[in-house]
């Protein structure tokens, strides 16, 4: 590989976005990181204030539906490699709400691939000369980052790895799927050279409290408000460190191979109570409450339609070829990430007010 890269970032004002942004530009200083995000109610440029004057970082405001925008970002910037995570990301979001999931992850993939595939100039006879090849030389890239969801809902037993089959279930993880397989038609019919990656459950800092351990940890601070906890909380997650995501999608970029697929995942399932109540017991000694004062607040609620009873991952591909390794035990990133969000709590009340509180009460009103 080059050592100077022009990378394009889709969706780096959010939770993972950002994390990818902050350590590119950091440990990268030879790569010029371009940042495009629309900045729905889940991008906030607060996420990287730290590194918004870096000299190798610029920040693009714009639509992944925008073809004009993302014409002239790919003209001016002429980007070799380009990390997609521009996404709507709430399950719960999708269920009330599914066209946004439609218009952005499916709609606004395709276009980006589509203008993208203009300014590298791929098209069949690029894919027939990989084909013959046996491997893609061309050192572009183009880094597809999706979910575990796409796989559909385990039982008891077994993992999802790169050969299982798609079962989406939701708006939201059929919207990915469909991302999914248009990034790959365009690998095999143009010739781009395309990445895969399905990661489980994502946790840590700058994550948006809607999604389940940042909601709890809002919730737990105020004292006042109930956990709840969907169903019987019988639902089983695999969590993984933002961080640890973020050296994969990285070495993906460096040590993947166009053309495949590699899951990310922590090896690391809980049940949705469990969690709850081991968040509950750090909070109350980092108040200095007695134990069991934050687990008053649960409350079993109406379960999401459709919820997904377990997902776990195989990473085992990824650590083989990819050389990729976990690097933080559960139980210490939690308490680190407790700590971030109790000294950031004028981010979670800035992030928290607005329409976002048009979202929690119709949300969870009644439940
Ligand atoms: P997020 O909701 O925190 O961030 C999404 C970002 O995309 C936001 O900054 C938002 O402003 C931007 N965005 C949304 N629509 C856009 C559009 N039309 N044009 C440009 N930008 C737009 O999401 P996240 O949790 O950081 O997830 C990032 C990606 O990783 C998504 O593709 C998601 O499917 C995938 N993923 C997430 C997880 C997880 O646990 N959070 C796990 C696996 C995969
Ligand atoms: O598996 C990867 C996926 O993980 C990503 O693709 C998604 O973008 C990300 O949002 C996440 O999806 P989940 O639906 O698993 O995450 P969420 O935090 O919304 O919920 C985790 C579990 O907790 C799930 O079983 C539902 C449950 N839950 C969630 C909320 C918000 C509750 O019990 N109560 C809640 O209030």
């Amino acid at each position: 590989m080059n050592d100077r890269r022009n990378i394009l970032v889709t969706g780096g004002a959010g939770f993972i976005g950002s994390h990818l942004v902050r350590h590119l530009v950091k440990q990268y200083p030879e790569y010029k990181i371009i940042n495009l995000d629309k900045l729905t109610y889940a991008g906030n440029l607060e996420n990287l204030r730290d590194i918004e004057e870096a000299e190798n970082y610029r920040f693009v405001k714009a639509d992944i539906n925008d073809a004009d925008a993302l014409d002239a970002v790919f003209g001016a910037e002429a980007p070799d490699a380009v990390f997609h995570l521009a996404a709507e990301s709430h399950v719960d979001r999708s269920i009330e709400a599914p066209l946004a999931f439609i218009d952005t992850n499916i709609r606004g993939t395709a276009n980006l691939l589509h203008i993208c595939r203009k300014h590298w100039q791929t098209d069949a006879s690029t894919a027939s000369l990989q084909a013959e090849k046996g491997a893609v030389e061309n050192e572009k890239r183009f880094i597809h980052v999706s979910t575990d969801e796409v796989f559909g809902s385990l039982g008891d037993q077994g993992l999802f790895d790169e050969e299982t089959r798609y079962d989406p279930r939701s708006p939201y993880s059929a919207s990915k799927a469909a991302s999914d397989h248009l990034a790959r038609a365009w690998q095999h019919t143009y010739g781009m050279p395309v990445i895969v990656t399905n990661c489980s459950n994502n946790y840590g800092s700058y994550q948006f409290p809607e999604k389940l351990i940042p909601l709890m940890i809002r919730n737990i601070l105020k004292g006042d408000q109930q956990l709840p906890v969907y169903g019987q909380g019988l639902n089983v997650r695999d969590w993984l460190l933002v961080d640890d995501h973020v050296s994969g999608l990285v070495a993906a970029f460096h040590n993947g191979k166009p053309g495949e697929t590699y899951c990310f995942g922590g090896d690391n399932e809980w049940k949705n109570i469990d969690l709850v109540k081991k968040l509950c017991e750090i909070m109350d000694d980092k108040l200095g409450r007695a134990r069991g004062t934050s687990a008053q607040q649960i409350r079993f609620v109406k379960d999401r339609a459709g919820h997904d009873l377990r997902y776990a991952i195989d990473a085992q591909k990824a650590k083989d070829e990819l050389n990729w390794m976990p690097s933080q035990d559960f139980e210490s990133g939690l308490r680190l990430t407790v700590d971030w969000y109790l000294s950031n709590t004028d981010w979670l009340e800035a992030v928290t007010s607005g329409s976002y509180l048009d979202y929690y009460n119709r949300h969870y009103t009644n439940r």
